[in-house]
């Protein structure tokens, strides 16, 4: 029997920290990007998580980043889908009475019990030893996601590994949902790709703004690059480090060969200087030609992109939304 060909609608959320490094071009734009690729029918709602970044950022910066991020990732790729039609590339608060309204109907389904015990809520509350003291959108997180993905019926889910456990607690939400009001939720197929593990250029730790000086900014100067790289941790001939190898890993995602150095690395030879030059100019080659690409964009185009994105996101999540009051019998009294 000839199955049915369902469209495939992919929906993903950015953070929108300002000033990307290398660690989230490879971890998430990249992977975007490829994602993108690999579904060339799929309708595709990429949006800038700006309700969601109020959890731990104050509303100034996060109204100042979500800007510059969607020209970030317009820079770096982006903008090539754009006109396809099938991209829609938009902030989370163009529709933000949309999904938090939807949300709220969610949160039936969750207790505060469980909502603690999402991995990454778990993490971050340890972290910042605020157990107790976080606010209640952080506890919220889980279901805002859930309903960023519903209100778009997603067949597929956010990308990346780490994401992984809310996608589960989406399709816990949608499940309970239809079990109590029929098939109204599609309940999202995860397309988890391996988050590549970049790590400081300096020291331990994962690549990140709060340490700059092991992060290789996107809008770092051609010779900062060359400078941060140069003086990258590697290890002593003969022995491999976490910082080796996370730069061997960038190395490969810029293709440079790093099968030679490490041959010749490994038998005791000194070769971490031509790599690292090699790699130097790769990387400055990107940035600055990231740069360049990014000053040709206008404040206006990102506007009219966003607009337009927002615009499809509000049809598609009104929609849904409409579905979900009826079954509920929660339709306004006109
Ligand atoms: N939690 C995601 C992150 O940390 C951001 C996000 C918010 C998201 N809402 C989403 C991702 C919906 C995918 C789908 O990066």
């Amino acid at each position: 029997m000839p199955k049915e060909v369902k469209k495939q609608i992919i929906v993903t959320g950015i953070r929108p920290t300002g000033d990307l490094h290398i660690g989230n071009y490879l971890g998430a734009v990249k992977p975007l990007l490829q994602t993108i690729e690999k579904y060339p029918d799929a309708e595709i709602y990429i949006f800038v998580a700006d309700l969601h970044g109020l959890t731990d950022n104050e509303a100034a910066t996060v109204a100042k980043f979500r800007f510059e991020v969607v020209k970030d990732y317009l820079a770096l790729g982006l903008d090539k889908y754009i006109n396809t039609g099938r991209v829609h590339l938009f902030i989370q608060s163009q529709i933000g009475e949309l999904v938090s309204y939807l949300s709220l109907f969610l949160s039936r389904y969750t207790t505060f019990n469980d909502l603690m015990r999402v991995p990454t809520l778990k993490e971050k509350l340890r972290a910042n030893q605020t157990e107790g003291q976080a606010n209640a959108l952080l506890g919220y997180y889980p279901i805002l996601m859930a309903s960023d993905i519903l209100i778009h019926n997603a067949t597929i889910g956010p990308i990346g590994q780490d994401q992984l456990p809310h996608l589960e607690k989406t399709r816990e939400f949608g499940a309970k949902f239809n079990a109590e009001f029929g098939e109204v939720f599609t309940l999202p197929q995860a397309h988890s790709v391996e988050n590549l593990r970049i790590l400081s250029l300096k020291g331990v730790g994962k690549m990140s703004k709060s340490h700059p000086e092991g992060a290789l900014f996107l809008s770092d100067s051609e010779k900062l690059v060359k400078q941060k790289v140069s003086r990258a941790e590697t290890a002593t001939e003969g022995t491999i480090s976490p910082n080796l190898e996370s730069l061997l890993t960038i190395a490969k995602e810029f293709n440079v060969n790093t099968a030679e150095f490490l041959t010749d690395h490994m038998a005791g030879k000194q070769v971490a200087g031509l790599f690292k030059k090699e790699l130097c100019e790769r990387l400055a080659d990107f940035v600055v030609n990231f740069q360049k690409k990014r000053a040709t964009i206008a404040d206006a185009e990102v506007m009219k992109i966003i607009i337009d994105g927002g615009r499809a996101a509000r049809i598609n999540a009104t929609k849904t939304l409409d579905i979900v009051k009826n079954v509920m019998k929660f339709n306004y009294i006109k």
